[in-house]
């Protein structure tokens, strides 16, 4: 029988350092939990299995990866108590018991930031040396907090010393454990009835098993990772803010080097989903997270937040404007200062949505203009459509918790401050006079004016006046 190739993650931890209700590895990196990060990243390993060790809020962590769409299986495995990472390799024995021919690709639900590519590195570099245990290291230049990898005399492997169990000169050495193995199911596992908690921390140390290994002259190699940032263990609120710059630091690489410019990379949060088109401008302030495809030559900010299913088209403006959930905008439209698009804001091309209008559930045909002020909410918009300042959609009735739904045809003209009752339909080129308030349906190339007539009363100032106000008596 062929070899399997699964991939474990721990994930039992309770994440203490974290101070939170939420369990440790669904904690959002600029909008994916931690564990979905680390289970994309296995994607394209190509692994037969993969086996998640849960314990703390296991039913929570359970519940969100099984909605995650993946294309592998997932069998959780419950270790409950947590006793050290030994103890969790130890549970993986019910869904892998110790004589199956396999190979594990071990790493933790808390290193979110290790790319694909680099896992297949390690699976490629274990396939052609078939160690024992291939394990990841790196130099870091404060590795304070890590396993430390000690070497013998003729530098090779001998065994991993927490940190709490270093000397002051093995905490001296800057090669880190990473946490992340490739190992060989069988002869790793054999080890594991050897384990004690005879160490600072009464746990169980899968590290253990690698200084166990190396006594038997077992092969254990070392291997190196060149980016220390890729390995970060998220432990702390810090180091998930230093995880998130990270990505960012990343993404803001990668678009500059397609041809993106980015006014202030500092001053930006770019999730690695991102896609942004050749000559865009990307100005100081933005937070862009999810699905967002921005075309060419686009110019995006300053201070814009995009989060979720965001497509804007080519030679776009977008200028201190949060979009959210579902948004598109069809190309050489211009959306804000200050606009508010969301859930289903469909934009033709060359729209204009100003400054303090709110766009949901809505779509606006091509050349059509909510310039200032406007709320349409659950409207179809036609073409060559002016929406005047100030006009807002009621859509919601509160009586019986409906929404409604308003259609303005092509080339119609709203005026000013009118108000349009949903459910209504405003027919092709029909006009609205200003400040309308219009519950009834409106005829092609029909002008509607619902408002009270002006009345004039002459003189009314100097007769209700006899003394002037605001003059010094
Ligand atoms: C571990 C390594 C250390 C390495 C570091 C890299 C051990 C003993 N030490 O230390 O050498 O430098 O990772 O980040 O392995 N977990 C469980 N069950 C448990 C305990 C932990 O599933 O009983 C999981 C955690 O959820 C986490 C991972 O194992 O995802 C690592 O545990 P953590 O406590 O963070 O280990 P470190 O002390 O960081
Ligand atoms: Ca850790």
């Amino acid at each position: 029988m062929a070899k399997l190739r699964i991939g474990v993650v721990l994930a039992a931890g309770k994440g203490t350092r974290l101070k939170s209700d939420l369990p440790k590895v669904l904690h959002p990196v600029l909008g994916k939990s931690m564990i979905q990060r680390v289970l994309e990243s296995f994607v394209p390993l190509k692994l037969d299995q993969v086996i998640l060790v849960i314990g703390h809020q296991a039913q929570q962590v359970e519940e969100v990866i099984s909605h995650l769409n993946l294309p592998f299986s997932i069998h959780f495995v419950v270790q409950e108590p947590q006793l050290g990472t030994g103890h969790a390799m130890m549970q993986v024995l019910k869904a892998l018991p110790s004589e199956t021919q396999a190979d594990v690709l071990i790493t933790c639900g808390d290193m979110p930031l290790v790319l694909a590519e680099r896992y297949q590195e390690l699976l490629k570099l274990y396939d052609q040396k078939q160690p024992a245990v291939a394990m990841v290291t790196v130099a870091m230049s404060d590795p304070t907090g890590y396993g430390r990898v000690v070497r013998d005399q003729e530098n090779q492997f001998q065994r991993i010393v927490e940190e709490k169990d270093a000397t002051l000169e093995e905490k001296k050495i800057p090669w880190i454990n990473a946490g992340i193995y490739t190992v060989n199911w069988p002869v790793f596992s054999g080890y594991f009835a050897k384990l004690t908690q005879n160490n600072a921390q009464g746990e169980f140390y899968l590290t253990d098993v690698l200084g166990l290994l190396a006594q038997d002259k077992k092969q254990v190699i070392p291997v190196v990772w060149p980016d220390p940032d890729e390995i970060l263990g998220i432990n702390s609120r810090s180091q998930l803010s230093e995880a998130c710059g990270i990505l960012s630091r990343w993404t803001a690489k990668r678009l500059m080097d397609q041809g993106v410019s980015i006014v202030n990379p500092q001053s930006m949060t770019l999730a690695p989903e991102i896609q942004v088109g050749a000559d865009s401008v990307l100005y100081p302030g933005c937070y862009l997270e999810g699905d967002v495809v921005i075309g060419f030559h686009c110019e995006i900010g300053p201070y814009t937040t995009m989060r979720g299913e965001i497509e804007v088209s080519d030679f776009c403006r977008v200028v201190y404007s949060n979009l959210e959930r579902r948004v598109a905008i069809g190309k050489n439209s211009y959306v804000g200062p200050f606009a508010h698009l969301r859930d289903n804001a469909i934009l033709g091309e060359t729209v204009r949505v100003g400054n303090f209008v709110e766009v949901k559930e809505t779509q606006i045909g091509d050349r059509s203009n909510a310039a200032h002020l406007c709320y349409l909410g659950d409207a179809d918009v036609g073409d060559d459509v002016n929406m005047g300042a100030g006009t807002i959609v009621a859509n919601y009735d509160p009586i019986r918790d409906a929404k409604h739904r308003t259609v303005i045809e092509n080339g119609v003209k709203v005026g000013c401050n009118s108000v349009l009752i949903a459910p209504v339909t405003l027919h092709q080129r029909s006009c609205i006079a200003a400040g309308s308030v219009i519950t009834e349906d409106v005829e092609s190339g029909d002008l509607a004016i619902a408002r009270a007539r002006q009345t004039q009363i002459e003189g009314w100032v100097d007769k209700t006046s006899a003394q002037p106000v605001n003059e010094p008596s």
